[in-house]
């Protein structure tokens, strides 16, 4: 066909400049970086254990747990079988609760507190009204389990669910003498505990 000018052929793209200026990084900052990136290599090779599963902690999976149960001193396939029996209907078999209706176990603020005082009254008594776990809110009502569970079973479904580690929790074990003691404190209330009344306690209370 016909001949192709070469008149307007399109300008050459605008070369784009190798280096903006001020873009410079200072070489303080790097030697900076360097340093702290061996810091913390340093304090990797002193402190991390080397990455290995039984320097973070003797069982890794609830499996682990409860081939150890008489190790630990309480029956955490006796917590699970209860767990299954009475809470999970609610607190669903992860442990993740359901939105804006049942609180999570999982990962629960609540279950973590190191002293159990807690969450004891919670399973013995019910709780009622408006709670905050691990923040986020719930208005909702649990029952109460003491005239249906035994203090071993409270102690190990307790420690079951504290000690989770396929749900991310690792908070001591519960004993058995800490659900009878809290058992006997309480024994003249009859009405389930709110949420605020249990935050005013004191640890171990
Ligand atoms: C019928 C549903 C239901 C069942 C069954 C149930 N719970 Fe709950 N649980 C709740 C609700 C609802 C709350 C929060 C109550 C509130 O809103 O004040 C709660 C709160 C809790 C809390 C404190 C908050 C948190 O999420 O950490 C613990 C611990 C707990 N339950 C453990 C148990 C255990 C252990 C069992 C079994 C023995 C159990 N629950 C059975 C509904 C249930």
């Amino acid at each position: 066909m016909s001949a192709v000018t070469q008149d307007h052929k399109p300008d050459a793209p605008q070369e784009a400049p190798l280096r903006s200026e001020g873009s410079t990084v200072p070489v303080w900052l790097i030697v900076l970086l360097a340093l702290v990136g061996y810091w913390a290599l340093l304090q990797l090779n002193d402190h991390g254990g080397g990455f290995q599963p039984h320097v973070y902690g003797p069982y890794a999976s609830v499996g682990q747990q409860i081939d150890a149960w008489p190790v630990i001193g309480v029956d955490l396939n006796k917590g699970r079988k209860v767990f299954e029996t009475y809470c999970q209907a609610c607190h669903q078999p992860t442990g993740l609760g359901m939105p804006g209706q049942f609180p999570p176990l999982a990962g629960s603020d609540w279950v973590a507190n190191p002293s159990p005082n807690r969450i004891i009254r919670i399973v013995l008594n019910g709780c009622t009204g408006p709670i905050t776990v691990s923040g986020k809110s719930f208005n909702n009502t649990m029952l109460p389990w003491k005239d249906t569970l035994k203090d071993d079973e409270i102690a190990a479904v307790l420690s079951f669910v504290r000690g989770n580690k396929d749900w991310g929790n690792s908070a001591p074990i519960v004993k058995e003498a800490e659900i009878k003691a809290i058992r006997e404190k309480i024994k003249d209330r009859s009405t389930s505990f709110t949420p605020d009344e249990l935050l005013k306690l004191g640890d171990g209370e």
